[in-house]
């Protein structure tokens, strides 16, 4: 059991409320922490971040990135028409990283005017040449940077330069992209000491290209969220009203969608019926429900609907851009909310059976300028109270990876992005009212704003810090996984 401070005991608190003490002596090294934790009661994640679905946040880009990285993303559905949301269920399913799907091609009429003008807008040198310049026609050779680097003349016919296709190296399409294999395609390239690798068709035609610093780059994914045919995994956000989640989630499933987040600001009974629907028509998705935020809700939610429902998502206000506790004098401290809720789980699991908890909103950072140190304490006060993992919007919604541009705040002096609660004016004219119930209303209150977020730089820099972060943590404290955090934690008072 962990220990909870008596001055905590039936109080409201904060993750910034309080502390976690460390009592053992560790022996051995940050690395060794492992961070592996379930998502839901069937996926099992290797980093317990889960990225929200908000239209500032999660979409294909973030989604990859949260899967390659360990974690997992959740699609939102504040689009105008459910195509949009599964055309980005696609993009993840499709995404095997190594590969350069529709990669850039040139003609034998093209010059090396040309690929240096293709380098300076993408940064590579390395392209197919093809009969007309266009994937669909038959490969014919290769240009690369050694074809091309001592040329004066820029107007030489790339035909005159080329590795010709008689001296190409190619693997098949068959052998590579359909069996997600980069690996093979990695033998290849050390093979015949190459840069450039393209793959082909049966009909000659380019479908993609690996390229040696690319397989590189993939060698550091050895955490990615994959289902069993190597695809990544991603969830999507569904409405709690019955008639559009039944089309969403049928072409999500049809997409290949791992499961759904049934999103309301408070649980609905109509999303007990959606989840119970979705088990009975499809039973391989794994469905979340929320938010809640009381012991009792959790109770209730596990005598009604425990067979369909494999994870909670917890919190009843606590976000970055809420307004709701505020607003209606509604919500909860999400420290102490997380710590009734898995207190219950925990009582009532010989009953109904283990379910993960989502921490969901108020994870914060320490926001300094011109610091790149990534600060996960509330991350793993989260996980010590009882979370399995953690749901992010306004630390996410900085990164590259999120929708939106980056732009320069004068007044602050910074780069920021845009980050917006789905219970904004701005968010509800779209589509996001249904979260709040209130779609049909002519008087709408908003639950959400509209605030800036420091600009973060790439996710790929950003994430690997904050699990070093959260596994610096637990070494700290001498525990060398979550589940040893969660049954030792001596969480007192600040
Ligand atoms: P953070 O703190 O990570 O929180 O930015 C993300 C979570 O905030 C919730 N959310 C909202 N809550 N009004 C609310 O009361 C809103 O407009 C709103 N938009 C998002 C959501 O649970 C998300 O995962």
């Amino acid at each position: 059991m962990p220990k909870l401070h008596p001055d905590l005991v039936n109080k409201e608190f904060w993750y910034k409320d309080i502390t976690l003490i460390p009592n053992r002596l560790p022996d051995f090294e940050r690395d060794e922490v492992d961070l592996t934790t379930n998502f839901t009661k069937n996926i099992i994640l290797k980093t317990p971040f889960v990225s929200a679905p908000m239209d500032t946040v999660t979409e294909a880009k973030m989604a990859i990135l949260m899967a390659l990285t360990g974690g997992i993303g959740v699609i939102h559905y504040n689009f105008q028409t459910i195509d949009e949301q599964i055309k980005e269920v696609g993009k993840v399913k499709r995404f095997q990283a190594g590969f350069v799907f529709n990669p850039v091609v040139l003609s034998p009429q093209n010059t090396i005017k040309d690929v240096y003008k293709i380098n300076e807008k993408y940064g590579f040198f390395s392209m197919p040449i093809t009969e007309d310049g266009t994937l669909n026609s038959k490969l014919v050779g290769i240009v690369t940077r050694r074809d091309v680097r001592y040329r004066k003349d820029m107007e030489t016919k790339l035909s005159q330069v080329m590795t010709p296709r008689e001296r190409l190296v190619v693997a098949k399409k068959s052998e590579t992209v359909d069996r997600n294999d980069p690996l093979s395609a990695d033998r290849i390239l050390r093979e015949h000491n190459l840069d450039t690798l393209p793959i082909i068709n049966e009909e000659d035609k380019v479908v993609a290209l690996v390229t040696d610093s690319d397989i590189r780059k993939t060698e550091k994914y050895s955490l990615a969220t994959k289902n069993e045919n190597k695809q990544l995994r991603t969830f999507i956000a569904v409405e709690s009203r019955m008639a559009l989640a039944k089309e969403r989630i049928g072409k999500g499933s049809d997409a290949g969608v791992d499961g759904i987040v049934i999103d309301a600001s408070v649980v609905f009974k109509e999303q007990l019926e959606i989840a119970k629907w979705t088990k009975e028509n499809f039973p391989k998705l794994e469905v979340v429900l929320g938010n809640i935020g009381s012991a009792e809700i959790v109770e209730r939610i596990l005598k009604e609907a425990s067979q369909y429902c494999d994870a909670f998502r917890l919190g009843m206000g606590p976000g970055a851009a809420c307004i709701t506790q505020q607003e209606l004098g509604t919500g909860r401290a999400q420290a102490s909310a997380v710590w009734d809720c898995s207190q219950a789980v925990k009582r009532l699991e010989p009953k109904y059976g283990f379910i993960p908890i989502i921490a969901d909103g108020g994870i914060k950072i320490p926001d300094l300028i011109d610091t790149d140190i990534a600060k996960p304490g509330d991350i793993t006060k989260a996980l010590a109270l009882g979370a399995q993992t953690v749901m992010m919007g306004s630390l996410l919604a900085g990164l590259d990876e999120s929708p939106g541009q980056k732009e320069f705040d004068y007044e602050e002096n910074r780069m920021v992005k845009k980050y917006r609660g789905m219970g904004s004016i701005e968010a509800m004219e779209k589509r996001g009212a249904l979260r709040y119930g209130i779609e049909k209303m002519k008087i709408r209150i908003p639950e959400g704003k509209v605030i800036e977020v420091p600009y973060r730089g790439s996710g790929y820099d950003f994430i690997p810090q904050l699990i070093a972060g959260i596994k610096q943590s637990l070494q700290k404290q001498g525990f060398k996984n979550i589940k040893e955090l969660q049954e030792e934690a001596d969480i007192r008072p600040i």
